[in-house]
C-alpha cells in the first residue's frame, strides 16, 4: 500500500526575491518503507520534508497521505491529522526542559487525553524497546545527546503516527550516539512497520534506509535501494555524494 504519494510539488520562496526550491516532485513512499533524502546543502531537502510536515505550504502540486491532502484541510482539522497522523524528530531534539524524560515521552497522549493507566502502559513498552527505562524520572539536561533523540524517537512513535518525519536527526550527535539512533530507528521501523522519511546529509545515517532519494537543486536526481549490505549502501552512498558534487559536505560525516 502507498502510504505517501507527492504529485508534482513545486516550492517558489516570495519576498522580494523570489527563489524556486522545488520543482515538480513526484515521490511515492510505501507501508512500512524507511526512505532516506539526500542532496548537497541548500538543495531543497529541508523544503520537501516541511511541505509533507505540513509545517509550510506547496506553491503547486500535492501531498497525500493515506489518500488525503493535508493541505486542503480546514485549521482545526489539519491541527488534528498532524497530531494523529504524523511524528516528527529534528536535529536539535525539541524537547520541554521543564519536564522529565518520561513526561516528554506522553506528550502526544496527554494531548489526546488518554487515561494515566494507558499512557503509563505505553510509555514502559517504548522506553523498554529504546532502552531508556533508566532515565524516565531525569530531566533533559542530566542525560547524553543520544538518549535525547532517542527521547525524541519514543515521543514521536508513541501515538502510533502512520509517518515519522525526521530532519537530520544525527546532525548533533557523535558516531557513537549516531549509530545508536539509527539502529532505534531500524528496530522501530521493521517492529512497529512505522513508514519512515529522514532527510540527512550523514552517509552513515542514510545507509539504514531501504532506499535513499538524491535531489539536488530542488529535483529529483536518482535514487538508490539498499538490499543486502548495509556496508556496501554506505559505500555507493559515499559514491553517489561525490558524484552529486556540491561543496557543503561535512566530512566528519564520512565515517564507516
Ligand atoms: N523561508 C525561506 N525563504 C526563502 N528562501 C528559502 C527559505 N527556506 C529555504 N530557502 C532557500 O531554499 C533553498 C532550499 O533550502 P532547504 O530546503 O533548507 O535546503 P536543504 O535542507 O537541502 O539544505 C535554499 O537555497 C534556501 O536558501
Ligand atoms: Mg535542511
Amino acid at each position: 500500500m502507498d502510504m505517501l504519494q507527492v504529485n508534482s510539488l513545486s516550492k517558489i520562496y516570495g519576498g522580494k526575491v523570489t527563489y524556486r526550491a522545488l520543482t515538480d516532485i513526484d515521490l511515492t513512499i510505501r507501508e512500512g518503507e524507511f526512505v532516506g533524502i539526500m542532496g548537497p546543502s541548500g538543495s531543497g531537502k529541508t523544503t520537501l520534508l516541511n511541505m509533507i510536515a505540513t509545517i509550510d505550504t506547496p506553491t503547486s502540486g500535492a501531498v497525500l497521505l493515506k489518500g488525503t491532502n493535508p493541505h486542503l484541510l480546514k485549521k482545526d482539522k489539519l491541527a488534528l491529522f498532524r497530531r494523529r497522523e504524523l511524528g516528527f524528530v529534528f536535529q536539535d531534539f525539541n524537547l520541554l526542559d521543564t519536564l522529565t524524560i518520561g513526561e516528554n515521552i506522553v506528550l502526544p497522549l496527554t494531548l489526546e487525553g488518554e487515561s494515566v493507566s494507558v499512557m503509563e502502559e505505553r510509555l514502559q513498552s517504548i522506553a523498554a524497546k529504546l532502552g531508556i527505562q533508566e532515565i524516565l524520572d531525569k530531566r533533559t539536561f542530566e542525560v547524553s545527546g543520544g538518549q535525547r533523540q532517542r527521547t525524541a524517537i519514543a515521543r514521536a512513535i508513541i501515538h502510533t503516527p502512520s509517518l515519522l518525519l525526521a530532519d537530520e536527526p544525527t546532525g548533533n550527535l557523535d558516531s557513537k550516539s549516531s549509530r545508536t539512533v539509527m539502529e532505534t530507528l531500524e528496530s522501530i521501523n521493521k517492529s512497529e512497520n512505522t513508514t519512515m522519511m529522514m532527510v540527512t546529509h550523514d552517509a552513515l545515517a542514510a545507509s539504514y534506509c531501504h532506499r535513499v532519494i538524491f535531489i539536488k537543486d530542488g529535483q529529483l536526481h536518482n535514487e538508490m535501494y539498499r538490499g543486502e549490505s548495509r556496508q556496501v549502501f554506505f559505500q555507493k552512498i559515499i559514491d553517489a555524494l561525490s558524484f552529486l558534487g556540491g561543496n557543503n559536505y561535512d566530512l566528519s560525516t564520512v565515517r564507516v
